[in-house]
């Protein structure tokens, strides 16, 4: 196992009719500023229940915070927390809300332009606090301190990490996920599940907690993933299915172990230039990594395919082939497809997003750093 440092202190509150902690979580004499996506809030009742739970609080509200959210769109934000001095922010929304957020926080109280902060790295001294409340499960952004913000003049989607904007608390009511559509939802299944790839499938180091915890949420994807669509589904599966989300993002499965991310860096760059949903370009992508690193991740390779899909690994080539088929055929089964040609791309896309790649500086993916901008274009060809 490796070292590590490990802490995630955003305190979860979890259930049935958990929005109403709101009130006991945010202290009352901060002045919020409540801060939600294109409205789907509004038709399912979350934002009635939080404007109930902050009844005796002072609070206002900025809406519009578009999936895979913007820059230009967060430094509206900003611009009304620094005008109307709000000193606590309160996500309601999914991933993108919660990424925007994270940004709005740390840009609110930034000496400079804050593009810096993604565009170049610049360090984060302070940021406003944030709790959140969860309306799609999928990115984990909810209990960790990454978040992925896009400009859209420039065709960047660039990440940033900081403890300062970890959440405080996060709330987490699996009935919010009624009316979420099928394509977020499998998005979500998807998004959690490749999280989980992402740390468990490189190489071996002995880090037997991590892996079993790793392989308790795959199996878990696979198994509640496709009951989680209709009508008729039951709260316990939701349950599963967003603690699933939360949990495979949180730090814990990482800590200790070596991570890839290739999978996701490719993936930013699709949807930076081509608009596809974050998960959908994982679907694509991920399988076609596991073709490229089959060698270097061999033995990761044979051990999920023992351990979470059952496979005889007595002949081990064969077995491998079985588990990333078996891996394209769990997205299918969640309704996502895995070809760039299902959303109208072909091999141009290789070109284009390999240059996106070079400017970037993501010229070594991988746990090993050997993903190169060649086997970057090798993946993207393979994925047509
Ligand atoms: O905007 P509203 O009206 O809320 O509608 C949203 C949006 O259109 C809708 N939705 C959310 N909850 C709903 C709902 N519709 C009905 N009922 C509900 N309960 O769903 C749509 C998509 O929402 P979005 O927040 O964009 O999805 P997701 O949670 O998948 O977030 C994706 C973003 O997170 C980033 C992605 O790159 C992408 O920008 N990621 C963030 C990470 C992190 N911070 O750790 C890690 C991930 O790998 C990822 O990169
Ligand atoms: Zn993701």
């Amino acid at each position: 196992m490796l070292n590590f440092s490990f802490v995630n202190p955003t305190q979860i509150h979890f259930g049935e009719g958990q929005i109403s902690s709101l009130t006991s979580s945010i202290p009352q004499d901060a002045k919020v500023l409540v801060v939600y996506g294109g409205g789907s809030i509004k038709k399912n009742g979350v934002y009635e229940q939080v404007s109930n739970a902050l009844n005796a609080h002072t609070w206002g509200e900025f809406a519009g915070i578009e999936p895979n959210p913007s820059y230009q769109t967060c430094m509206q934000a900003v611009a009304m927390v620094r005008e109307q001095g709000y000193d606590y922010i309160l996500a309601v929304g999914g991933g993108s809300v919660i990424d925007g957020c994270k940004f709005i926080a740390a840009a609110a109280l930034f000496d400079g332009e804050p593009w810096d902060i993604l565009g170049k790295g610049a360090e984060v001294k302070s940021a406003l606090p944030l709790g959140v409340v969860l309306t799609l499960p999928a990115t984990g952004s909810e209990s960790n301190s990454f978040s992925v913000i896009s400009n859209k003049d420039t065709n960047d989607k660039l990440p940033f990490a900081t403890t300062l904007v970890q959440p405080q608390f996060a709330v987490l009511d699996p009935d919010v996920m009624k009316t979420l559509p099928e394509r977020q939802l499998a998005n979500g299944v998807v998004d959690a599940f490749v999280h989980t790839m992402e740390q468990y499938l490189t190489y071996p180091v002995n880090a037997k907690v991590q892996d079993r915890f790793a392989e308790g949420l795959l199996l878990t994807l696979m198994e509640e993933g496709p009951s989680v669509f209709g009508q008729d589904v039951s709260y316990e599966v939701r349950a599963n299915v967003m603690w699933s989300a939360t949990m495979a993002l949180n730090g814990l499965i990482g800590a200790g172990v070596p991570q890839d991310w290739g999978t996701h860096m490719i993936g930013h760059e699709l949807t930076a230039v081509y608009g596809l949903d974050h998960a959908q370009t994982l679907a694509i992508v991920l399988p076609r990594m596991m073709e490229e690193q089959k060698e270097p991740k061999r033995d990761k390779l044979l051990q999920y395919a023992q351990r979470v899909l059952g496979l005889d690994t007595s002949d081990p080539d064969a077995a491998i082939e079985q588990a990333i088929a078996k891996t394209e055929a769990f997205f299918h089964s969640v309704n996502m497809p895995t070809r760039l040609r299902d959303y109208g791309l072909g091999e141009e896309v290789a070109d284009k997003i390999v240059a996106q790649l070079e400017r970037h500086g993501m010229t070594a993916l991988g746990e090993h750093q050997s993903v190169t901008l060649d086997k970057s274009r090798n993946i993207l060809l393979r994925s047509v």
